[in-house]
């Protein structure tokens, strides 16, 4: 265990699955506190609100599930079942404990989710989209595991879009696997929040797969 409380710019600062694995472990049990609730963060409830909004229903995926606060707003939005996936046990053991995922899979994204072909109706990820975390490549992976129709809501940091060619890899998809794309931007954080990430923004990239 490291001496320094993680925060976001320890997130953002990852450099492989090892070290989310890592950091994520250590997070699990104050995320909801010591983050999301201090640093005022809205980006779950963005991307829960413009799933619903664009149509999206269940069974849906929340990949990068973390400890389960996007989940926990679909919920709440009468979306069901949804099960989550992320590569850390500690986050998916809190998660777990909201009583609103079906079931928990603990896997790498960038190896793939080990759950059988179109098997969702909906995909929606929260805050993984993000420096230091995942990039484009592993956009096929959710592709597989998503019915014909599937509504996708997938946060993507604004400077990670940028930097990582999600623009590029979007277009590429939307030349025979998905349509109605449409990239609304969002606020990552509320009012309350301070320090120097609190006007970063996402894009919300919703879309069907074909
Ligand atoms: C910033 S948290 C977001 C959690 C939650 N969705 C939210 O909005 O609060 C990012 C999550 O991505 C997960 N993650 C990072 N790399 C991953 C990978 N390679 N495969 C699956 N999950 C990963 C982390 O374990 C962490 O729970």
């Amino acid at each position: 265990m490291s001496d320094k409380t993680p925060d976001l710019h320890t997130a953002y600062a990852l450099k492989s699955p090892e070290d989310n694995k890592r950091l994520y472990a250590e997070w699990a049990g104050d995320y909801d506190d010591n983050f999301a609730a201090r640093e005022d963060y809205q980006l779950h409830i963005q991307t829960a609100r413009a799933f619903v909004s664009a149509g999206g229903q269940g069974p849906v995926l929340d990949v990068g599930a973390g400890t389960g606060l996007c989940g926990a707003v679909l919920a709440g939005l009468g979306v069901g079942p949804i099960d989550a996936t992320d590569i850390s046990a500690e986050m998916l053991d809190q998660a777990m404990r909201k009583d609103i995922y079906r079931d928990a899979i603990e896997a790498d994204l960038n190896h793939g989710i080990p759950v059988s072909r179109d098997s969702y109706a909906g995909i929606v990820s929260s805050g993984t989209f993000t420096h230091g975390h995942l990039g484009p490549e592993v956009l096929p992976a959710l592709l597989r595991i998503a019915r014909p129709g599937a509504q996708f809501a997938l946060s993507i940091n604004a400077q990670h879009f940028e930097k990582l060619g999600f623009a590029d890899a979007l277009r590429r998809m939307e030349q025979n696997q998905i349509r109605n794309l449409t990239l609304p931007k969002v606020r990552i954080y509320g009012d309350l929040a301070a320090g120097p990430n609190k006007d970063d923004t996402a894009f919300v990239a919703l879309f069907e797969r074909i």
